[in-house]
């Protein structure tokens, strides 16, 4: 619900200095896209009725189908998130010893490989996508290096092309960790096809949902098949379990939340984009304030509205900024801060990773992502662009208001996670 005070023109307004918050009930960041809702209500009776809850059920392999024909692979395989379905993947592929992973991504892809004991060697990103510099991933490689794991970060590609022919030369596997980008292609080709395998996440947050979930998409067939085991705790027949495997099995609930949320995957695309470019039309021209862009060429599911602030000219800092928009009831998030190499166990296991990581330190002090989604309307961004405006046009007297005791108080309340 919104207050009548809708707009806010004056700095005493703002709830940071005692002002009534601009929402009564709070904007998150990766509310869930939720689908027909008949349908899935039909889609779990179903389920109920024939009592098939898990196990290899008919939804999940109809969802396996769907995603493989969507995405063009040959293979799908439904896992129950992508936290395990990455390390499903790392382990078909044999990867071992060091594996190069950005640090500016979701901690999940280097616990996935630290799971099982894997080194995750933290490489810098390209400042303009967010993604490996394929530059700097070519220095990081060391005999004990078996792999490249490259995150298409808010959907955006990797250098494809690049990290491609690094690890062909150097014989090395390569793993895609899409997890943001289901439904967003490279060079007109649907994102999923690309590497050894790429894996998808189906978390509640994510463009598309499962409640939990995720997937491996790959062309290859033996590794298709030895995903497929892995899932199934390594069986390949009744009482007969050939290598270690996990339980990583989707369940026939989330695969119906999966399905009837494909079937409203172009109402969510065109929701999320006409919020984007509603976000880039009420923010344009704001000094210190920049937009993440998507490729115009490709397929986007602009499930993230990112922006980079410039503290040299929003005088506001970003973690004042979100401080400030905290208090309004909108719960932006400063994604990937401070960098998995600054969290534990990677912080003690390489204490100087951050020197060769400016871009990475750079950008997980820039970054704010903003509430978008089928849970967001027009007036609402309007009016979180309008307190962005006001506070960033005001931001010397109000960072002088603020001091430097602001920050203490940040991201109270907000989920930890994705
Ligand atoms: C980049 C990235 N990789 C992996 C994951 C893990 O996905 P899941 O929550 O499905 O395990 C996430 C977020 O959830 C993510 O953002």
């Amino acid at each position: 619900m919104i207050y009548s005070s809708r707009d806010k023109t004056e700095i005493d307004q703002l709830a940071v200095f005692g002002g009534k918050p601009l929402f009564a009930e709070a904007l998150h960041v990766g509310r869930p896209n939720i689908g027909n809702r008949d349908e899935f209500d039909a889609r779990v009776a179903d389920i109920l009725d024939r009592r098939w809850l898990t196990n290899d059920g008919q939804y999940v392999r109809e969802l396996e189908q769907r995603i493989a024909e969507l995405v063009g692979v040959k293979h799908c395989i439904a896992i129950c998130n992508a936290t395990v379905a990455l390390e499903i993947a790392i382990r078909a592929l044999g990867m071992s010893g060091e594996v190069i992973v950005p640090s500016f991504t979701f901690i999940a892809t280097a616990h996935a490989l630290q799971w099982q004991e894997i080194t995750p060697v933290f490489c810098d990103i390209d400042p303009r996508t967010h993604t490996l510099d394929a530059g700097k991933v070519e220095k990081m490689i060391t005999p004990r290096t078996t792999g490249i794991i490259g995150v298409h970060l808010w959907g955006n590609h990797c250098n494809i092309d690049a990290l491609g022919e690094i690890a062909k030369r150097r014989g090395l596997k390569l793993l895609f960790d899409s997890a943001h980008a289901f439904g967003c292609s490279y060079r007109g080709r649907m994102i999923g096809g690309f590497g050894d395998a790429e894996v998808f996440s189906f978390h509640a947050t994510k463009f598309l949902n499962s409640f939990e979930g995720g997937a491996v998409v790959t062309n290859n067939r033996e590794l298709a098949e030895r995903i497929g085991l892995m899932r199934n705790f390594g069986f390949t027949d009744y009482d007969k379990a050939d290598f270690l495997g996990t339980n990583g099995k989707m369940n026939e609930v989330s695969a119906a939340m999966g399905l009837t949320n494909l079937d409203s995957m172009d109402d969510f695309v065109a929701v999320n984009r006409h919020n984007y470019n509603h976000y880039a039309t009420k923010l344009a021209g704001l000094e210190g304030v920049t937009l993440l862009t998507y490729d115009e060429k490709e397929k986007c599911n602009y499930q993230y509205v990112v922006l980079e602030i410039d503290k040299t000219k929003t005088i506001v800092s970003r973690d004042q900024l979100m401080e400030i928009l905290h208090k309004e009831n909108v719960l932006a998030r400063r994604y990937f801060y401070p960098g998995c190499h600054l969290m534990e166990p990677y912080r003690s296991h390489s204490p100087h990773a951050g020197m060769v990581l400016p871009e990475t330190e750079r950008l997980t002090n820039r970054v704010l992502c903003l509430p978008t989604g089928t849970g967001v309307n027009t007036s609402q961004i309007a009016q979180i662009c309008q307190i962005l405006r006001l506070v960033v046009e005001n931001g010397l007297k109000i960072a002088s208001r603020l001091g430097s005791t602001s920050s203490a108080r940040l991201v109270e309340g907000a989920t930890p996670g994705v």
